[in-house]
């Protein structure tokens, strides 16, 4: 039994999703939601914060400031409400309303930057305010997850040596990139193991994290408008691309099986089955890593709305019927609370009872 007196010290580490029921291919999604961050980002945070401790960079009056798209903000701002210190997190408009709440909630402020930089878009503009608010105040400690070593090297000692621990037969790794800490740690570490394995780096279509051209990219977590300066592409066997459209079809076609993940988990597991269809993997083992779980993307990647005016219809079009489907083949009668009467006989009684 778990007791735990500070909230970064636990995390759920051994937990899978078989997915041949759902995709029809072996598959074995590892969850890394499960912690009180609510994401992979739990690891990155708490080492970077942990080796800026060490090398005596935090005071009692410091402010830690960073930029995120949401989930390591969040992890951030629970290690630091639990550690005593101030948090200020830089995200910009595609961060969830959930997350920016949350970090709130946690105590710690957020600013949003209002445009993207002409050339380095939103990250640069998160940037270049970040740069700003630490030449104006030395009581910012800036970790830059981007650059910081702490952020892969979290993944070297405790995700990849995790995998090793299930799959002792590992053949093949899905690993989505953002600042390709994720990515870079578990490459290295098993660079090194005693059987070779495949790792296939999975990225948005619009990400220039491993060249291409830039595009519009409204999901938050993985995908670069810059190349990450954490990344060495001599590590990754192969890159696969997914267009945002096949991560909101795949993300719901999860949900549809229970399974209601983050809009990442929906681009690694579309990229990955994606590639298992192309190749010939019987009777090898293939893991992909899902960062975070789906309830901060309720109002955007299982919004229809929002789908349909980002992505078209088409992309709400699947053969997994949505509840609307439902409704409109009379499978189910729709509810309306202002208009009991309207409700069948068999239901208002069990209302009743
Ligand atoms: C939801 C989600 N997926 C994927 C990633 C990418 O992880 P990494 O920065 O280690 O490449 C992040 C990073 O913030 C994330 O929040």
């Amino acid at each position: 039994m778990p007791v735990i007196s500070v909230p970064y010290a636990f995390n759920e580490e051994e937990l899978y999703v078989d997915l041949r029921p759902i995709f029809g291919h072996s598959l074995f999604l590892k969850c890394e939601g499960f912690n009180f961050a609510g994401s992979i980002k739990l690891k990155a945070a708490t080492a970077m914060v942990e080796s800026a401790e060490r090398d005596g960079d935090l005071r009692p009056d410091s402010v830690l400031v960073e930029s995120s798209s949401g989930n390591l903000g969040v992890a951030l701002s629970m290690i630091a409400a639990s550690k005593g210190y101030r948090f200020l997190c830089v995200t910009d408009s595609r961060c969830n309303l959930a997350t920016r709440l949350m970090m709130e909630a946690l105590g710690s402020q957020v600013h949003v930057v209002a445009d993207e930089e002409s050339k380095g878009g939103f990250l640069g503009a998160r940037l270049a305010y970040i740069r700003s608010l630490c030449a104006s105040d030395d009581r910012c400690v800036w970790l830059s997850q981007y650059t910081n070593p702490s952020n892969w090297k979290a993944h070297y000692r405790t995700t990849a040596p995790a995998i090793a621990r299930s799959f002792p037969q590992l053949d093949l790794l899905f690993v989505g990139a953002g600042t390709a800490g994720t990515l870079m740690g578990c490459a290295r570490y098993f660079r090194n193991w005693h059987r070779p394995v495949q790792i296939i780096a999975v990225d948005s279509v619009g990400s220039v994290a491993f060249g291409g051209n830039p595009g519009r990219r409204m999901i938050p977590g993985l995908g670069m408008s810059v190349r990450p300066p954490l990344l060495d592409e001599s590590y990754v066997d192969e890159v696969v691309r997914v267009a945002e459209a096949d991560t909101i079809r795949t993300c719901r076609r999860l949900a549809r099986s229970g399974f209601v993940f983050g809009g990442s988990t929906g681009t690694v597991v579309s990229g990955a089955t994606d590639w298992l269809a192309r190749h010939d993997t019987r009777g090898l083992t293939a893991v992909a890593l899902a960062p975070d779980l789906g309830e901060r993307y309720l109002d955007t990647v299982y919004q229809d709305n929002w789908v349909q005016d980002l992505y078209g219809e088409d992309v709400l079009r699947s053969e997994f019927p949505s509840a609307t489907d439902i409704d409109a083949i009379g499978l189910m009668p729709p509810l309306r609370s202002s208009e009991p009467q309207s409700q069948p006989r068999e239901r208002r009684r069990r209302h009743d009872a």
